[in-house]
């Protein structure tokens, strides 16, 4: 198995999921990726769990946790989320993406679906940041690990009335905030690429991008670490029958992605910070995708124009 063949997988996602860009519709959007993920994933040769999908078996029809996919091979478990950012396609905003994490056996967090308080870093300021810091210290922290006045360094926020008294902390410290409708797995991996202009990312989001985006930042040599919040008992008691002991315990990058390889894909559904979106043109449709391994240490671009069948004439025109 070629790790790299996992990029057609988020393709057909985004290719299925762009084509509700802008309609409103952000189920059917989801529902179109799951399907055509879940399909190349059963063509594929490998023997592979879903760890982080669409829900536990009850909730999800397909890509829930627990379900085995491919055709037999190497025994992987998968992280899945086939449109990060459901109304941000239903909108037709930037930075919506389809997303894949691949590890050997037992490599994930099978996190449970609650919310993460979460602090994500490049690689520059990785070592020096910590969840338990206050905002204005690991904001200083990382002005000094990217060598710039805090007044430079751009934090990126979830746009959440939650996330009030973060945003006056950050504006206090002097720093610039991106706030942001959706999409915080972007917002992370953005940190660790220069060309964003993003330096941290910070506040509660969903746990299961969480895991996502720690995995997607141990391949760009990132920092990231995670608390998981709880909204109600219900999701402490099933985070408890999970298996979690200390539920409010940091949850480190090596907690959340606990092996060395993996390998992280990500194809644009819409415009965005990481990747280009689907383009649709002549009788083709081009994506733009980020390809991430831990082990090999790249960072791969890959821009893919797929050929797509021209739809029957019906007759001659009159
Ligand atoms: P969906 O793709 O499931 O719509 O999630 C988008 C997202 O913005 C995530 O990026 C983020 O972690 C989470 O939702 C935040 O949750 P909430 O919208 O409840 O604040």
């Amino acid at each position: 198995m070629d790790t790299l063949d996992f990029v057609k997988v988020t393709e057909a996602a985004a290719l299925a999921a762009s084509r509700w860009m802008g309609k409103g519709e952000r189920n059917l959007a989801d529902g179109a990726a799951v399907e055509k993920m879940r399909f190349v994933l059963n063509e594929m040769d490998i023997s592979g769990r879903i760890v982080i999908g669409e829900g536990e078996r009850d909730e999800a029809p397909m890509l829930y946790i627990g379900e085995q996919l491919g055709r037999g091979g190497m025994e992987v478990d998968i992280a899945v989320d086939p449109v990060e950012g459901t109304n941000l396609v239903a909108n037709g905003l930037p930075n919506s993406i389809a997303v894949l994490a691949v590890t050997t056996k037992g490599g994930l967090l099978n996190a449970p679906d609650t919310y993460m308080d979460k602090l994500a870093v490049g690689p520059k300021a990785a070592q020096y940041v910590h969840l338990d810091a206050s905002v204005k210290e690991n904001l200083q922290l990382v002005a000094n690990a990217i060598e710039r006045p805090i007044t430079d360094v751009t934090v990126v926020i979830l746009d959440r009335p939650r996330h009030k008294e973060l945003i006056e902390e950050v504006r206090s410290a002097g720093a610039r905030i991106k706030l942001i409708s959706d999409g915080d797995v972007d917002a992370a991996i953005a940190t660790a690429i220069d060309s964003t202009g993003i330096h941290v990312s910070m506040g509660t989001g969903g746990a299961p991008e969480g895991v996502l985006a720690a995995a997607a930042l141990k391949c760009l040599g990132g920092g990231f670490m995670g608390r998981l919040k709880f909204r109600n008992d219900d999701e402490v008691k099933r985070a408890k029958e999970m298996g979690f002991g200390a539920i409010d315990r940091i949850l480190s990058m090596d907690d959340l992605v606990k092996t060395n390889e993996v390998t992280f894909v990500a194809t644009g559904i819409t415009d965005g910070d990481l990747c280009r979106g689907v383009r649709f043109s002549g009788n083709g449709a081009r994506t733009h995708s980020i390809i991430l391994n831990s082990h090999s240490g790249t960072t791969r671009f890959v821009e893919t124009i797929h050929h797509l069948r021209a739809e029957p004439l019906r007759g001659r025109p009159r």
